[in-house]
C-alpha cells in the first residue's frame, strides 16, 4: 500500500506563479518522486507573512494559483498530498515545542535567516514571527517524519536546524543517546527520524537577463503559463553579450544553460556546443530558436493541463481540502506521539473539518 513507501515532504511559500526555474530546480523532481514516494507538499502561506502581512488577499490567490501550476506540471493530488500549512494545527502546536529546545542565538546564526534579512533589506525591521519561521519550518518538516526532504542548495540551513531540533527532541524527551547515529534515532526509541536534505543536482536556472537567477521579482522569468508567442519573445531575450555567429561562443552562459536544461537530445546538445564554441556559424537566433521550439514542446501539455482549471476555484479548493485532511490524519498521530513523550498531559482529540 501507499503508505509502505519511504515519505518525503518539501513545498513553497506561496510568492507568485511557478517558473521554469522551479520546474527545473524541484518540481519535476517532485513529479517523478510522487510515483516512487509518499509525497506531501506544503504550501507555506503562514511562511509568507513573515514578508507580507500586509497583502492577505495576495497571499491567498497565490496558494490558489500553485495548485493550478502544481496541476499544470503534472502534481497528481491523487498520488501527492497538497495541503495548507496554516489548516494543520499539529505544525503551529510543535513549533511552539521546538522553539523551546532551541537556542536563540542558534535560530538567529541561520544563513538562510541572515540572507534574507540582508537581500530584502530588512535590518532590525523584522517581525518576531520572521526568525520563528526557522523553527517552524523544522515543524513542516518533522510533523510528517519523513525520511527526506527534497529542496534547492539556500534550503539546506533549515535542514540542519531541523536535523538538530529531531536529534534534542530525541535525546531530551525520548532517551536516546547523545552518540546515536542519526539513522538510529528511531530504532531507538526517538519519535523522529532525522530527515535527510536531497539536493538536486541542478542549480536555479538563470533568468532571462543572463545574469540573476530566475525570480517574479526580478522580472526575467518565464512562467508555466507564458503563451507560446511570450515564451518565444522572452527567450529571444535571452542575454549572452555575443556579437556575431562567427565569435566563439560561451558555452556557459546562460543560453547554453538552457539548451542543457531543456534540450533533450544530448547528441545534438554537443553538436550545439561545439559549433557555438568554435563561432562556426551558428547564430544565437538560431540556437534561441531551437530552445524556444524545446520550451514550447515541454509547455504545451501543461498550459493544456492548466487551462481546464482555470476559473472555477471550487475544483483547487477541494484539492487542498482533501490534502489538508490527509495531512492532518499523518501529523495528529506524530503530535500525539511527541506530546506523550514530553509528559503533556493530553485528551484524545478528532479534527473534523466542517
Ligand atoms: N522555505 C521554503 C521556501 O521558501 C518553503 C518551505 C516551507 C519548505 N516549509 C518547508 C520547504 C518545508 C521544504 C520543507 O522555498
Amino acid at each position: 500500500m501507499a503508505n509502505e513507501r519511504p515519505r518525503i515532504l518539501t513545498g513553497d511559500t506561496p510568492t507568485g506563479s511557478l517558473h521554469l526555474g522551479h520546474w527545473v530546480g524541484s518540481v519535476k523532481r517532485r513529479v517523478q518522486l510522487q510515483d516512487s514516494h509518499d509525497c506531501y507538499f506544503i504550501l507555506a502561506n503562514m511562511h509568507a507573512f513573515t514578508t507580507r502581512v500586509q497583502q492577505p488577499e495576495g497571499i491567498r490567490r497565490d496558494c490558489i494559483e500553485i495548485v493550478r501550476d502544481y496541476l499544470a506540471m503534472g502534481i497528481d493530488p491523487r498520488k501527492a498530498v497538497i495541503f495548507l500549512q496554516s489548516e494543520v494545527p499539529a505544525i503551529a502546536e510543535l513549533c511552539f515545542l521546538f522553539a523551546m529546545l532551541l537556542p536563540f542565538n542558534r535560530v538567529m546564526r541561520n544563513p538562510t535567516l541572515k540572507d534574507e534579512i540582508k537581500i530584502k533589506g530588512l535590518g532590525e525591521n523584522y517581525s518576531f514571527g520572521f526568525p520563528l519561521y526557522a523553527v517552524g519550518q523544522t515543524a513542516d518538516i518533522l510533523a510528517f517524519r519523513p525520511v527526506g526532504v527534497p529542496v534547492g542548495e539556500d534550503q539546506v540551513p533549515h535542514l540542519e536546524l531541523t536535523r538538530e531540533v529531531a536529534r534534542r527532541f530525541n535525546q531530551v524527551f525520548c532517551g536516546v543517546d547523545e552518540h546515536a547515529e542519526d539513522d538510529d534515532h528511531v530504532k531507538l526509541g526517538g519519535v523522529f527520524p532525522v530527515p535527510r536534505a536531497e539536493v538536486g543536482k541542478v542549480g536555479r536556472l538563470m533568468g532571462i537577463d543572463g545574469v540573476n537567477k530566475m525570480s517574479k521579482s526580478l522580472g526575467n522569468a518565464i512562467f508555466i503559463a507564458d503563451p507560446a508567442k511570450e515564451v518565444e519573445k522572452k527567450v529571444k531575450k535571452i542575454f549572452t553579450g555575443r556579437q556575431s555567429p562567427t565569435e566563439p561562443g560561451d558555452t556557459s552562459n546562460a543560453l547554453f544553460q538552457y539548451v542543457e536544461a531543456f534540450i533533450e537530445d544530448q547528441a545534438r546538445v554537443a553538436e550545439l556546443k561545439d559549433r557555438y564554441s568554435r563561432g562556426d556559424n551558428l547564430g544565437d537566433g538560431h540556437v534561441k530558436a531551437e530552445v524556444a521550439q524545446e520550451l514550447n514542446r515541454l509547455l504545451e501539455p501543461m498550459r493544456q493541463r492548466r487551462a481546464q482549471y482555470e476559473g472555477d476555484d471550487a475544483p483547487i479548493l477541494a484539492i487542498l481540502k482533501d490534502g489538508c485532511e490527509r495531512a492532518n490524519a499523518l501529523t495528529e498521530q506524530t503530535l500525539a506521539m511527541a506530546k506523550d513523550a514530553a509528559k503533556l498531559i493530553t485528551f484524545p482529540r478528532t479534527l473534523r473539518p466542517r
